[in-house]
């Protein structure tokens, strides 16, 4: 694992910031695209920055929040090298690293308990990319 990248909104701040302390306590690099407080602020301008540096292999995985984890997940899309997955529960992280190989973690922010974006970090590190007939559905996914 490389240096996880971040990012968040006004709405995913204080879980960034929580999430970025127990990372980091637990030995991981963390790198914080934005956005740095509680103002209110456009996702966009955060999570554009945090694809260029994931797609760049610069960091990996991202964990991206926004209020409800749609709009922030939207934007990283827009990038061919993303596959942004916006998961509310342990299941859907670690599908969306077994299945999708996502690069990013987006969360709900105002909809998911700390304790709860936790255990979702927790599958979605601690998952593996199955592979397989999987590859050929993600190969079909980047826009020509
Ligand atoms: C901000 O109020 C909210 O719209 C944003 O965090 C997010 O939920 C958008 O998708």
């Amino acid at each position: 694992m490389k240096t996880i990248g971040f990012c968040s909104d006004h709405a995913g701040f204080e879980l960034k910031e929580y999430l970025k302390e127990v990372l980091a306590a637990r030995g991981f690099e963390c790198k914080d695209f934005g956005t740095y407080s509680m103002d209110s602020c456009d996702y966009p301008d955060f999570a554009h920055p945090l694809a260029v540096a994931v797609e760049a292999g610069e960091v990996y995985p991202g964990i991206a929040i926004c209020g409800t984890g749609n709009g922030i997940s939207m934007t990283l899309n827009k990038h061919q090298g993303i596959r942004a997955a916006l998961c509310w529960s342990v299941e859907i992280a670690s599908l969306a690293r077994a299945h999708n190989d996502a690069n990013v973690l987006s969360m709900p922010g105002r909809f998911i308990s700390n304790e709860e974006a936790v255990k979702i970090v927790d599958a979605f590190f601690e998952t593996p990319y199955e592979g397989g007939r999987h590859q050929r559905r993600i190969d079909k996914i980047p826009v020509h």
